[in-house]
Formats: C-alpha cells, sequence, structure tokens
C-alpha cells in the first residue's frame, strides 16, 4: 500500500548535483518528504531553491504532471506565491541521474516560497483558517480546465477510494478505534456515495496538509495563508476533497473543530463557489481524510517504524476523531451550509412558510390565548435591567416570586420570555462548551417560555403523534419533557416537524406511549413546579423543531452565539405558532456597528475605544463583565469596580438612599458626617478633615488649590510619565499627556518633573539599596532650584505607586525622603491615592503606608464608590484651616447622602469580606505565577506589584530593556479574546496592568498565568 522507495541522498551529493545540473553553488540541508529526497539550497546569492530528487520507479509522467500544473496555475493566477520551477543548464524540467549504487532517479529544482508552515503557525486565527479556504479555492478554480493525463492514477490518498480502507482496518489495534473508523466509513457510504455523481471533478493538489500550507512571515497582525507546496499527490477526483483535507488538518488541535473548519470553507466558497451536494459530502469526506491517515499511520508502525513523517499526525488525528464522533454529521451539514450562505436546515424554510400561510390554523398552547390576552413579555436579556443582580437570579424563588409578582403587578396570568434572546441565566457552567478562543455558553434561547402557575394545562396546537418523552431529571434541565411529531401536508409534499414541551408536571408523562396521537386542542400535559421540572420558575419551554437530530425525549433548547443561526434555523420562532403580535415585543438592541457609528457622530474621537475588537459590555457581576451573548470576561483591570461589579450590597445602598433623598451638603444629613468619620478612621492623624467631590480630576484639583492657599506658592514637584487628572490645571501637572500624544511637550514654568524612580529600567536599578534615597535627590534638587530662582516649593504630588508610569512600586525611602525635602522648602506632600487606594496593596489600606509616611493631602477617588462618582481629598486641620479664607468651597454633587451611602456600603464589604487580606493572597500567587514564565519566556523583563496592583513589562531584550510595545498589544489583545480584560501602559506602553476588582480569587491568578502561559507562545508574542 504505501511506497517505500524514497531515494537516500546526502548533502554532499545534492550539492554536487546542484552544481552539474543548475551551474549553483550554494549552501544546502536536508528538507523532509515522503516520497522525495528534497534538499533546501541557498546561493551565494542569497537565491533559495527546493531540489527533489524522485526515484526513478516514479513515473516520469507524475513528475511532468506536477510540473505542467504549476506551470498552468502560475500562468492563470498569478496571485498564488506557488513555487516556480527551473530548468537544468540543459533546459530539461525534468533531469534524469544514476546514484553510485546504479539505480536511476529524477530530479527537478523548484524556487523556495519562504514562509512557515500552518502546523508551526500560532494561533490559528478565523482570518488566517478563511485565507487557506481562499488560498485553495483560488487553486482549484484555476486548475478546472488543467488536464493531464497521469492525474487519472491510483492512489491511497485519493478520497474516492476512501472503502479501500477496509481491507486495512485489522492494523488498528484497539478494537474502539476501529468502531470509530468503522463508522465515518458508513457515513462515507450513505452520504459521499448518493450525491457523487453530482460532484465536480478535476485535478487537485490533493494533500493541503498543515506541514504542506505555507503562511506568510512578514510583520504585522494579519497572517496569511500564501501558499501549499508538495504537488506530489496530485489526482483528478472530486474538487471538493481539496477543501475535505485542508480542513481536516486544519481542525486538528482545536477545542471546537466545526468552527475552524467553517473558517476554511468560507475563505474557499468566496473564492470558488461550492455547490449544494459538494456542500453535503463535505463533512463526511473531511472524515474520510482523517480515517486514511490512522490507517495509513496503523499500517506503517507495522511496516516501517523508524518512519516518524508518516505518523506525525497521527495522534491528534485520533483526537478530532474522537471529538467528531459527538458533532452529528447533519449539524455539521448545517453550519457549513450556513457558512455558504445557504439556509443552514435545508428543511426549515418551507417549514416556515407553511406555519406562516396556515397561521389562522393553529391551536393554542395554553389557555388563555396568547393571540389576543394581555401578556407580560419579560426582558431576560444578558443587560436586562428588568433581571437585576444575578446572584439573585440563582435562587429559583426569589425568581419565580420576581416574574409573578410582575404579572401580577401587570394583572395579567400569563408571561413570555422570548426566542432568540442571549440570557445571563446560562452563564453557569453547566451552559460552558469549549471554543477555539476560550470557554463559550450556551446562552441564545431558542425556544418561547410561557410563564403560568404550576398546573396550568399545555395544550396541543396541531395534530400530531408523541415522538418521545423522557424525564430530564439534572438540575437545570428540562424536568419532564414531551416531543410530539407533527407531519402536514404542504401541496404536493409532506413535512414533518416536532415541538417540543419542557419544564412539565411529573404526572404530564403517565399514559404516554410513542405514536400516541393527540389531536389539536387536546390538554395533553400540565406546566409543572419546581425542584419537579428542573429547578425552575413554573413555565412552559415551547420549541418548534425541523431536525430532532436523532434525539429523543430533549432538543438543546439554548444554543452558543457562536452558531446561532444554524440553531435558528433548526429550531424557528414558536411564535409562528404562538400568534402573539408583533407589536407586543420591545425593539432591538443597537448593534455594535450602530453603536460605533452613532458614536462617531455624536462622541468626541479623542475617548479611544478598548480593544482592536471592541466589546459591548451589558452586564457586569463581581470580577466578570459580560458581552450582550453572555460570553464572560474575567477583568483583571477594573480597579474602579473594587469590592466587584454591581456588588449587591453596593448596589442596595445606593438604590435605597436614592429613593429617599439625594441632596446636597448644605442640609445636615447623617451620611455626609458617618462617612468622613468611616473614612478618616482608615487613615493616620493628622488627616482628618474631608472635602467630598465626583472624580480624580476633582479632587487632584481641590488638592492643588489646598496647596496653592496654604503656602502661597505655585510651584509644583511632579514624578514623570505621571497622570493626575483631566482638569487644565492637572494636565499641567501631568506628564503622561503634556509629553505625550498631542500634549504641549513641555510643562508650564512652575511645573518641574523629576525622574520616576523605576529600579528596573531607571538610573539606580533594584540592586541598589540606597536607590531610594537617590532617586529623593532630585526632588531635593529641584527644591533648591526653585528656591534659587527666589520661588518656592507649593507642592510635590505622587502617587503611592506609579499607575500610568508602568505599576512601578516605590522604592525603600523614596516618599520618605522626597516628603523631608520639600516640608523643609515649606512645600506640601499630595499622595495621589486614586488608583491604588482602599487596602488593593494587601500590606496597607493606604499605598502612601508602604512607605512610612503620612502625607498632608491624600486624593483618592475610583475604587471609592464602585463606580459610582465619589472622590475625595483629605488633609489636615490647619492646611484645611488655610483654605477656609473666606471663599466658599461647593460641590453641588460631592458627598450628597447617595454618594456616602455607597462609599460606607464599600468600607464595609471591604471589611466583611477581607478583601485587603485576599488581595495580598490572591495578588502574591498571581506574581509567583507570572514569575514563574519567566524562565521559559525572555520577553517578559520584569514583574512588580503590590497586593492586586501588578505589572509585568515586556522587553525584547533583558540587557537593553528594549520594550515590547506591539507584543504587549498583541497580548492584550489576545487575552481579551480568550476572555480576560487587560490593558497597557507605561512610557512606552509596554507594561501589562493587572488591577482587578479585589473579589478576583486564586482560581482567577491561576487563569490569567495559564492563558498568559498560551500566548506567550504565539508567533506575534515571540517575533
Ligand atoms: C493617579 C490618577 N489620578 C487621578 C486620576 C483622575 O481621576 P478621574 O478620571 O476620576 O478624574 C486618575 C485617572 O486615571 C489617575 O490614574
Amino acid at each position: 500500500m504505501l511506497n517505500n522507495n524514497k531515494p537516500s541522498f546526502t548533502v554532499e551529493d545534492a550539492s554536487r548535483i546542484a552544481l552539474e545540473l543548475y551551474g549553483l553553488r550554494a549552501e544546502i540541508c536536508a528538507l523532509p518528504g515522503e516520497r522525495d529526497c528534497n534538499f533546501l539550497l541557498k546561493t551565494e546569492a542569497g537565491q533559495k531553491f527546493v531540489l527533489k530528487i524522485a526515484p526513478a520507479v516514479e513515473q516520469r509522467d507524475a513528475i511532468d504532471l506536477q510540473i505542467q500544473a504549476l506551470g498552468h496555475l502560475v500562468a492563470h493566477d498569478p496571485s498564488l506565491l506557488l513555487p516556480r520551477v527551473r530548468v537544468t543548464a540543459g533546459d530539461e524540467t525534468i533531469a534524469m541521474i544514476t546514484s553510485v549504487e546504479g539505480t536511476k532517479h529524477f530530479v527537478r529544482l523548484l524556487s523556495y516560497v519562504p514562509g512557515r508552515v500552518l502546523a508551526e503557525t500560532r494561533p490559528h486565527t478565523p482570518e488566517l483558517l478563511y485565507s487557506l479556504g481562499s488560498m485553495l479555492g483560488k487553486m482549484d478554480r484555476a486548475l478546472q480546465d488543467f488536464a493531464h493525463p497521469s492525474a487519472h492514477r491510483t492512489l491511497k490518498w485519493d478520497l474516492q477510494c476512501t472503502l479501500r480502507i477496509r481491507n486495512y482496518l485489522h492494523y488498528i489495534e484497539q478494537p474502539e478505534r476501529r468502531a470509530i473508523v468503522e463508522r465515518f466509513l458508513a457515513l462515507f457510504e450513505a452520504q459521499v456515495l448518493p450525491v457523487s455523481p453530482t460532484l465536480r471533478m478535476s485535478v487537485i493538489h490533493n494533500d493541503a496538509n498543515d506541514y504542506n500550507v505555507l503562511v506568510d512571515a512578514t510583520e504585522g497582525e494579519t497572517r496569511r495563508v500564501v501558499s501549499v507546496v508538495d504537488f506530489g499527490d496530485m489526482v483528478f477526483t472530486y474538487t471538493i476533497c481539496e477543501l475535505a483535507i485542508a480542513a481536516a488538518y486544519a481542525m486538528l488541535n482545536k477545542a471546537d473543530p466545526l468552527t475552524a473548519a467553517a473558517h476554511v470553507v468560507a475563505g474557499y466558497h468566496e473564492a470558488f463557489l461550492l455547490t449544494e451536494s459538494e456542500i453535503e459530502a463535505l463533512y463526511p469526506l473531511i472524515c474520510a481524510r482523517l480515517c486514511i491517515s490512522v490507517v495509513n499511520s496503523a499500517y506503517q508502525q507495522k511496516v516501517e517504524p523508524q518512519n516518524d513523517y508518516l505518523t506525525v499526525s497521527e495522534q491528534p488525528a485520533w483526537a478530532l476523531l474522537e471529538q467528531l464522533m459527538d458533532v452529528h454529521p447533519r449539524l455539521a451539514h448545517y453550519t457549513f451550509r450556513h457558512t455558504c450562505q445557504l439556509p443552514p436546515c435545508p428543511r426549515s424554510n418551507a417549514l416556515v412558510e407553511w406555519l406562516e400561510s396556515n397561521a389562522g390554523k393553529m391551536g393554542r398552547v395554553v389557555e388563555p390565548d396568547l393571540r389576543v390576552v394581555k401578556n407580560v413579555i419579560f426582558d431576560l436579556s444578558i443587560g436586562s435591567r428588568e433581571l437585576g443582580n444575578l446572584l439573585a437570579l440563582s435562587d429559583v424563588e426569589v425568581f419565580t416570586r420576581h416574574l409573578f409578582d410582575r404579572m401580577n403587578a401587570a394583572n395579567s396570568s400569563v408571561g413570555t420570555g422570548r426566542y432568540n434572546e442571549a440570557r445571563p441565566i446560562y452563564t453557569s457552567d453547566q451552559y460552558k462548551l469549549a471554543g477555539n478562543n476560550g470557554p463559550e455558553w450556551r446562552t441564545v434561547h431558542i425556544g418561547l417560555d410561557v410563564f403560568m402557575e404550576a398546573g396550568a394545562p399545555v395544550l396541543a396546537p396541531l395534530d400530531g403523534v408523541v415522538h418521545s418523552y423522557r424525564n430530564n431529571d439534572s438540575p437545570l434541565d428540562y424536568g419532564p419533557t414531551i416531543i410530539l411529531q407533527h407531519t402536514v401536508s404542504d401541496e404536493d409534499k409532506q413535512l414533518v416537524f416536532y415541538t417540543l414541551y419542557g419544564h412539565l408536571s411529573a404526572d404530564s408523562l403517565d399514559g404516554l406511549y410513542e405514536g400516541k396521537p393527540i389531536t389539536q386542542g387536546t390538554p395533553f400535559c400540565k406546566i409543572g413546579n419546581y425542584p419537579v421540572n428542573g429547578g425552575w420558575p413554573p413555565h412552559l419551554h415551547f420549541q418548534i423543531i425541523t431536525d430532532l437530530l436523532d434525539r429523543t425525549g430533549e432538543f438543546p433548547g439554548v444554543a452558543r452565539p457562536s452558531q446561532r443561526d444554524v440553531w435558528l434555523s433548526l429550531s424557528p420562532d414558536p411564535n409562528l405558532i404562538v400568534g402573539i403580535p408583533k407589536e407586543c415585543f420591545p425593539a432591538d438592541c443597537l448593534s455594535i456597528e450602530e453603536i460605533r457609528r452613532e458614536r462617531a457622530e455624536h462622541i468626541g474621537k479623542s475617548l479611544s475605544i478598548s480593544y482592536q475588537r471592541p466589546l459591548k459590555i451589558v452586564r457586569g457581576a463581581m470580577q466578570y463583565l459580560y458581552d450582550e451573548d453572555g460570553r464572560a470576561y474575567l477583568d483583571a483591570v477594573n480597579n474602579v469596580s473594587h469590592v466587584g461589579h454591581c456588588h449587591p450590597r453596593v448596589v442596595r445602598a445606593g438604590q435605597g438612599q436614592m429613593a429617599v433623598l439625594n441632596t446636597n451638603t448644605r442640609y445636615l444629613h447623617d451620611n455626609l458626617v458617618r462617612y468622613a468619620e468611616r473614612l478618616c478612621a482608615t487613615l493616620p492623624e493628622p488627616l482628618s478633615v474631608c472635602f467630598f467631590v465626583c472624580s480624580g480630576s476633582e479632587a487632584n484639583e481641590l488638592a492643588l488649590r489646598l496647596a496653592r492657599t496654604h503656602t502661597r506658592q505655585k510651584d509644583m514637584i511632579v514624578v514623570d510619565a505621571a497622570y493626575h487628572g483631566n482638569t487644565t490645571s492637572l494636565i499641567n501637572i501631568s506628564p503622561y499627556k503634556f509629553d505625550g500624544p498631542g500634549g504641549s511637550g513641555a510643562p508650564p514654568p512652575y511645573v518641574h518633573k523629576v525622574p520616576m524612580p523605576d529600579i528596573y529600567r531607571g538610573e539606580y536599578k533594584g540592586n541598589d539599596p540606597q536607590a531610594g534615597e537617590k532617586y529623593a535627590r532630585y526632588v531635593e534638587e529641584v527644591t533648591l532650584e526653585i528656591q534659587k530662582n527666589q520661588g518656592n516649593v507649593a507642592a510635590f504630588i505622587c502617587e503611592s505607586l506609579l499607575g500610568c508610569g508602568g505599576q512601578i512600586v516605590l522604592p525603600e525611602n523614596y516618599l520618605k525622603e522626597a516628603y523631608r525635602s520639600v516640608r523643609n522648602a515649606g512645600g506640601v506632600c499630595i499622595a495621589d491615592e486614586v488608583q491604588v487606594g482602599f487596602g488593593r496593596v494587601g500590606t496597607h489600606f493606604w499605598g502612601f503606608e508602604t512607605q512610612g509616611v503620612i502625607p498632608d493631602i491624600v486624593t483618592m477617588g475610583k475604587p471609592m464608590g464602585n463606580g459610582h462618582p465619589l472622590a475625595a481629598v483629605v488633609t489636615t486641620p490647619e492646611i484645611a484651616a488655610s483654605f477656609n479664607n473666606g471663599m466658599e468651597y461647593f460641590n453641588t454633587f460631592g458627598g450628597n447622602p447617595v454618594s456616602c451611602a455607597i462609599g460606607l456600603a464599600v468600607l464595609d464589604v471591604i471589611n466583611e469580606e477581607r478583601l485587603q487580606a485576599n488581595a495580598l493572597r490572591v495578588g502574591t500567587r498571581l506574581m509567583d505565577g507570572v514569575r514563574g514564565l519567566m524562565e521559559k519566556y525572555a520577553l517578559i523583563g520584569d514583574v512588580r506589584g503590590l497586593g492586586l496592583f501588578v505589572g509585568i513589562e515586556l522587553v525584547l531584550d533583558r540587557e537593553t530593556l528594549a520594550p515590547a510595545a506591539s507584543q504587549a498589544s498583541y497580548i492584550a489583545n489576545r487575552m481579551k479574546e480568550r476572555g480576560i480584560l487587560l490593558s497597557t501602559d507605561g512610557p512606552f506602553h509596554n507594561v501589562l496592568k493587572v488591577k482587578p476588582p479585589l473579589v478576583f480569587t486564586e482560581e482567577n491568578a491561576d487563569f490569567l498565568v495559564g492563558t498568559l502561559d498560551e500566548i506567550l507562545v504565539e508567533d506575534l508574542a515571540r517575533e
């Protein structure tokens, strides 16, 4: 079956042949090859070629086939970057040589196409896989009118002849594995053979496996397939086999192989339209290719156990075949149809048309008739405000009360849950599936829910028979379920479809048998209650099913968003039967494109959007954010939602107070003083006077005024790369802005910049025990300079850990010494705690405490209100007294009762949930984990931080510290694709910032480290 005549030539032989036949002097190295002996040649001029030596037992015509095909392709589609044939000095495309042993061989020389093989390219993005399909589609289109007599040959790799491997099945030792191959051979027989007369035939490359496909290695983010090599398996066969082979290899090592294949199919179809029968044959042919591959490997292990090349993809191929055992072939077929812009389930359109044209004949599903009765249409979507906080929904009683209270308030006995709605109630692990970019949740509801009191009868809307029934009694499953089969006539044809009734009462299944007739209008089952109904509020889940995919007693009622259209086609809108008037349903939300369009028109463009592919986030819960499809993102960067997004305690505090009073601070109110007292209790004496404001910028702005009024000076000392806020005066003291894009490039004369005390990249490094004092000397020098010019210092402002500067931890004694110099000069010291305060650093509540200092003014913001705009300045009675100079300080919103209620709740949660201690424990684990990666990846230059304020600095070279900015941006974007939100910062934008809500767990930290580990091996993180 296999060919064992591969010639054996040395590098020296190849060198001689290159010189004698082609006049080329070249550096030579051997390349792998199944049949030919291959060598890579590099001439002094830098040209590269591949020298191929084939045994003479190969037909000369077979080699000519390859040469003619390459010529044909290049002539018909010059955009294809394929190897070109170079002739010998004697003008031959194929030369004959004789080895020392006297055997004859054919030699040819091809230009070398640069690139990395697909198998070694990471990751396989949708765009890359699409380009693979596109390249092959173009090739096959160009080969349509190519003919060569040698292409009509018998090849073991020709998928037409798949069934021949039946004779070799005994080489597979394990019976379970043999059974897998047998199943896919049966599928081939059942699905390919019947359509084979309609399949187009042509000469194809026939081996676009992942080691034969080349990807361009140019700089930039989008990698594309540019070429395919090794034309030795060309054959005249079904054209679709080309795509099947490529897709089979593209599916290897993928969590969701079908989606990977669909990307390849999309690219191919765009370049060269597939026919319906080709799409039908595609999935069985993909499986056939994998079967041939594993059978060959099994055989090969017997006859040539030492040849690793032949078994290179054996294990992944088995693993893939095992994964595909769980994919229903028709689901694969429908997926590919959808990819090719056809209705996924071919029967679906006819059913929808029939249901539409027979709407008047449908019976009701429940009493009363939903076509006319008052009905509450619930919004159960991911971002639904009606649902409120997610945590409450996990309690079925609370959830039930919530829904039924609304129905009662609306004086309605019925409520409806919508079809084609992504829902947050399906974001638990039970609905989690592996995707090619991390997990995906089956969030999209593909039935219609009818909420009614338990025990309400359910009626058959059409005549039917019981197809199947079952008690699906796992928690959060359907509970008792019935599927009816309906057969209706549509003109001269018969249509068969199904309706599913889930979450029924236990007695609904009594007396049923398969085939039992149920006539229209019969009350044949009842709505169940929890826990019997699967643990849900009482409701009927009603779903139409076009193709049951051979399932009985159940059928998925929710689908993964990436397969939404396929499942909607399998389960068309149940409202086609139920008939709730369209105007009862609310309008759809805005799509990402619509929001971007509107934003472009009405929102200032200086406001950037995170990530190359922006996110529409509609819900937050603790350390997670959810997009509109319900995909959960682990939020590792939002230090504002300090105690967790939408922490219920904080939400309740705000909502409760908002319902009673919210006004300014010129009236007396408990909340203001209670909160001020609690806040001051976290701070050392003499920091005891609060001013409440609404943003970090307002806090720093006021801090400047306090300092200047108190000292009657204007000059400010600021740390390089710092950001302190968005007002005019703060931009003037923020080097991050005035030195950055769009900035003036220089501060006003009264602003003095000192270097960042950066012990990784700065002048004094971590190995210098005096680094803190040495960096602080710059502060002293500046004060002296200011005084020399007859001025004096108003204030020194410094973050307690440097945020925009790149998550820098201040070296020991830095603030102590800097504060000493500033105070000696009569200035005051401002600690900007807007980023790092409130327990984030783990060991202390405030960042400045880690430096053993007490500032004169502390500014705080972001985490303070957990997302509510609450900020503050806290200072000493002395400075506050200076500020009380007759000019009133009024702030309309600062310190209002709602803000203070929220602030108090945040402090309570930090204490009660011991979040400061959690920050220390989880932050240490996170940093240890990332430091562990430093051994594997030279890209990670430094890992630093305190508690859950962590920076990962990426460098191209650990000696020169050349910043790896594009890699940092790539990694942040890829982490997002994989479901983790990070950002980049630092003067060179090469620092990954980690500053999550403090409810971040050790498991979250491990997930972050593990995902980072996987992304760091990807090409663009390495190059
Ligand atoms: C250190 C620091 N100070 C002040 C601010 C300004 O705060 P806000 O955006 O709330 O005005 C920021 C904002 O990023 C900050 O990082």
